[in-house]
């Protein structure tokens, strides 16, 4: 192996290699392979039904694929469940918000920190204290101390997206995936979700997936972006290249970027 291989290999985050998944006759994954090194910022972008969820499902482990491998720090996780992928590293939200409403702010992120070390739920119904101190300094890393005894239910949209980053944050991750962490979010409000994800992720070193639709942001966070279309990567590659690559511009853009 060259020095340079090797350097590649040792910075090896995620691995994904000609993953499938039809429903039913139809493939929403037909083939996609991308890797995600140590200090990336992946932006995953394409037109409604592009297979960017389905493609964050396989990756989770929400979904199986039925052909492809994805590999987590060099080893198969294919087929593992999703909380054995969250305790080896992978910390994710994902596009409908998954909060628990009726659990408070700091309930959600203690709840989180007891699911990635694997401690049991029942446990957490009688021990309200269980690593208080632990999902207090969370909820400082995304500025939510002060709501942390509001139910998540009662939060505005906004800050329920901004507790479901810190559930993610909660499991130690060290990968982010995010599918459309600003879903729902006002234009200003999204915006500011992002600039707070990426300080955690420059300030924490974290290597991070998104899905998002707001292109400025896009463009102004990734370190590299990946167009799906048609459950295929059409370009993968730095954000000033696919900005300028024609077959983006008309697969997906129109002319407006
Ligand atoms: N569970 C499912 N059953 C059937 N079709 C699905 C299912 N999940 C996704 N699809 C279809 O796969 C395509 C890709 O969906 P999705 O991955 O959600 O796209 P995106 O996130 O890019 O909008 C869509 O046409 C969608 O209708
Ligand atoms: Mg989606």
């Amino acid at each position: 192996m060259s020095a340079a291989q090797q350097q590649a290999s040792t910075s090896l985050v995620l691995k994904a290699s000609g993953l499938r998944k039809s429903f039913g006759g139809f493939v929403a994954t037909n083939g996609v392979s991308f890797e995600v090194h140590a200090g990336e910022a992946l932006a995953i972008i394409g037109p409604n039904g592009a297979g960017k969820s389905t493609l964050f499902d396989l990756l989770t482990g929400r979904k199986t694929p039925d052909a492809g491998t994805v590999e987590l720090f060099g080893e198969p996780v294919t087929h593992l469940p999703p909380w054995q992928r969250v305790k080896r590293g992978i910390g994710r939200s994902f596009q409908v918000s998954s909060v628990f409403k009726s659990y408070t702010a700091l309930e959600n992120v203690q709840m989180g920190l007891m699911v990635s070390s694997g401690q049991s739920w029942g446990l957490f119904g009688r021990a309200a204290n269980t690593r208080r101190d632990e999902a207090l300094a969370v909820l400082e890393k995304v500025g939510l101390v002060p709501k942390r005894d509001v139910p998540a239910g009662d939060l505005s949209y906004g800050d329920q997206r901004t507790l479901e980053l810190a559930v993610a944050l909660s499991t130690r991750p060290r990968l982010l995936l995010l599918d459309e962490p600003t879903a729902g979010m006002g234009r200003e409000e999204s915006r500011e979700c992002l600039r707070l994800i990426r300080d955690i992720a420059t300030r924490e070193r974290l290597p991070i997936v998104f899905v998002e639709h707001d292109m400025d942001v896009v463009f102004s966070f990734a370190s590299r972006v990946m167009v799906l279309v048609a459950g295929q990567v059409l370009v993968d590659d730095k954000p000033e290249v696919v900005r300028s690559d024609a077959r983006v511009k008309e697969a997906y853009f129109g002319e407006d970027i």
